[in-house]
Order: C-alpha cells, then sequence, then structure tokens
C-alpha cells in the first residue's frame, strides 16, 4: 500500500487512535488527518502527519481533503441526531468525485439487521456506501470498553451499575483494538468486506458489576430495569434526550444479544486477543 490515507474523526479518540497504528505501518507522509477545528491540527502535525481542514458537510473543503488520497477512514460523526447520514454523504461524494480507491467506514456490529437504534444511521451510511460503486470495507465496530467503564466513579458511589440489558451479554473491545484493526484493513492488499468486529471475551452486566466490585473493593451490583426506567434516570442525570434515548436504547438491545459477537475477524486483523475487559475496568479505577 503506497498511497496516501486520509482519516476523517483525526481530532477523537477512536481518530487519533487510528492514525498512532497506522504510523506503526506506514511511513508519516502516507497519513493524513482530517479535523474541523484548527486547535485540532497541533497533535497530529507533532505526530508528523500532514493536517486537513474540513466539516462533514462542507462540500468544498472535502473536496480539497480528498486530493491525492488512496483510501478513506469515514469515521462516522459523534453528532448523533443531527444528520449523521447526510453529514457521511458529504465524505463518501468527496470521495467518489475524487476518485479514491476505497473508502474504510466505521459501522456497528451486524448493522444490517441490528436492532440497535444507533444501527440506523449506520444503515442508512452502508446504503449510500454501496450505491456509490466505490470499493468499501464495513469496519462493523462493536461496543467500545470504554463505553461501560465510562462512569464507573459515579456507579462506585452509588453501589450500582445500571442497565436494562438483563443477562444479555456484550462482547467488547477497547478503543485501541478497533483503531488497530482499522489500520489493518486500510494497509492490506484487499481490504474491501465486511469486518464484523467485537471482542475476544464476552460477559453480561452481573459479571460485569461483580468485577467493578472485587476491584474496587466496593460493594456493586448490578441493577437492571426497564428501558423507560433506565432513560427516565439518564434524563434526570441531565443528559440530553436524545442521548439518554440512545444509552437506554442499546441497554434493552443488549438484553437480545445485539451487542455479542465472536471476536475472531478482531483477532484476525489484530493478530492477538482483543484488550481485557478486566484491564480497562482496572486502567478506568487506577
Ligand atoms: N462502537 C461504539 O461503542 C462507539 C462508542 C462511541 C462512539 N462511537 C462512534 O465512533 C465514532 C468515533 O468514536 P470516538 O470515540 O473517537 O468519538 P469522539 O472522540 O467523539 O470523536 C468523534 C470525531 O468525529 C469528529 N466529528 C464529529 N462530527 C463531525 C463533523 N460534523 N464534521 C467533522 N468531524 C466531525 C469529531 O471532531 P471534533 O473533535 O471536532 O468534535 C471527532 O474527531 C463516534 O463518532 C461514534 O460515531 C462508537
Amino acid at each position: 500500500m503506497n498511497g496516501k490515507i486520509l482519516v476523517t474523526g483525526a481530532s477523537g479518540q477512536l481518530g487519533a487512535l487510528v492514525v498512532d497504528s497506522l504510523l506503526a505501518k506506514v511511513p508519516a507522509d502516507q497519513v493524513v488527518a482530517l479535523v474541523r477545528r484548527p486547535e485540532a491540527a497541533a497533535p497530529l502535525e507533532a505526530k508528523g502527519v500532514e493536517v486537513r481542514f474540513g466539516s462533514y458537510g462542507d462540500a468544498p473543503a472535502l473536496a480539497a481533503a480528498m486530493q491525492g488520497i488512496a483510501r478513506v477512514l469515514l469515521i462516522s460523526g459523534s453528532e448523533v441526531g443531527n444528520d449523521r447520514v447526510g453529514q457521511h454523504k458529504s465524505v463518501i461524494d468527496a470521495a467518489k468525485d475524487a476518485g479514491v480507491e476505497l473508502v474504510a467506514y466505521t459501522s456497528i456490529l451486524r448493522a444490517d439487521d441490528s436492532g440497535l437504534w444507533l444501527a440506523v444511521d449506520h444503515r442508512g451510511t452502508e446504503k449510500l456506501l454501496g450505491a456509490s460503486g466505490l470499493p468499501v470495507a464495513l469496519l462493523r465496530n462493536g461496543w467500545y470498553n470504554e463505553n461501560l467503564t465510562g462512569a464507573l466513579g459515579q456507579s462506585i458511589e452509588s453501589g450500582a451499575i445500571i442497565g436494562a440489558s438483563g443477562s444479555g451479554r456484550y462482547s467488547p473491545a477497547s478503543r485501541a483494538d478497533y483503531a488497530e484493526a482499522a489500520a489493518a484493513v486500510l494497509v492490506s492488499d484487499q481490504p474491501a468486506g465486511t469486518y464484523e468486529l467485537a471482542g475476544s471475551e464476552s460477559f453480561d452486566m452481573a459479571e460485569f458489576a461483580a468485577e467493578v466490585a472485587r476491584v474496587s473493593g466496593k460493594p456493586v451490583a448490578y441493577a437492571d430495569m426497564s428501558e423507560a426506567e433506565l432513560k427516565e434516570i439518564y434524563l434526570s442525570a441531565g443528559l440530553p434526550e436524545v442521548v439518554a434515548h440512545m444509552l437506554a436504547d442499546s441497554s434493552a438491545h443488549a438484553a437480545n444479544g445485539d451487542l455479542e459477537a465472536s471476536g475472531a475477524t478482531l483477532e484476525g486483523l489484530i493478530g492477538r486477543k482483543s484488550t481485557p475487559w478486566q484491564d480497562s475496568v482496572k486502567a478506568a479505577l487506577a
């Protein structure tokens, strides 16, 4: 793989890790980072990569950003509820107009039949990619370990990890694992395809709470409730409606197995087991 690789969302947590993983595989002059905020450029430039600017939706900026690019990683936008499909379309259109040889996209596990509300935008984007006629790599990422470990302080304080997933199992991996997998696909000789990516181990929320209790030494248990009750708690904690809905919906669909999958494809791409979820719990509590 000799051409330039453009990573969108490079100022984000996943994007920055993809840039790092690419730098371990190809020379820095092959990696281009797309950001939308000028202040996001410096940390990426410090890594030796070229930074280009453009927001999703800004067609002229995206057209300029695509010049000389062979492969694009479109990292799904983070503005849930704000026409993400339209935003992604602008990137796909620019990539097509520029004649890139591949677009990789960070989608969600089994996007075509997932019940998650989050999957709706990903299905819409996957359809656009299919219709574009471009060679496409669908990186259908499972849950992040970090989604589960992000608010452990509060859980320990209250003694409860709340959810609506019952005994549904999660197979998450760390952001760094998904980033490494994305880089492996981006530099691959035959990158096009659909990759269902999940962690090597699965567990339910009662097991997760038991591990948090063990590592923290504090009494923490899993409190299961209805999706409506969970959403109400998120709303009363001040989360915006769309975020409360997204979180409660995702938890409820985990009860049906929508966030459980085999870790084999991810392991194949990164050449090792995914980061143990117990390590992520430990890191979050350190
Ligand atoms: N599978 C999962 O469990 C999971 C969990 C969380 C998120 N996700 C998805 O995966 C993506 C990457 O995750 P992450 O942890 O890296 O999220 P993140 O840290 O919030 O990063 C999101 C990135 O997308 C950029 N971005 C968002 N909207 C944009 C727009 N309209 N135009 C240009 N850039 C835009 C952000 O730019 P700024 O820095 O300027 O904001 C940032 O670089 C998320 O955006 C979300 O779609 C998946």
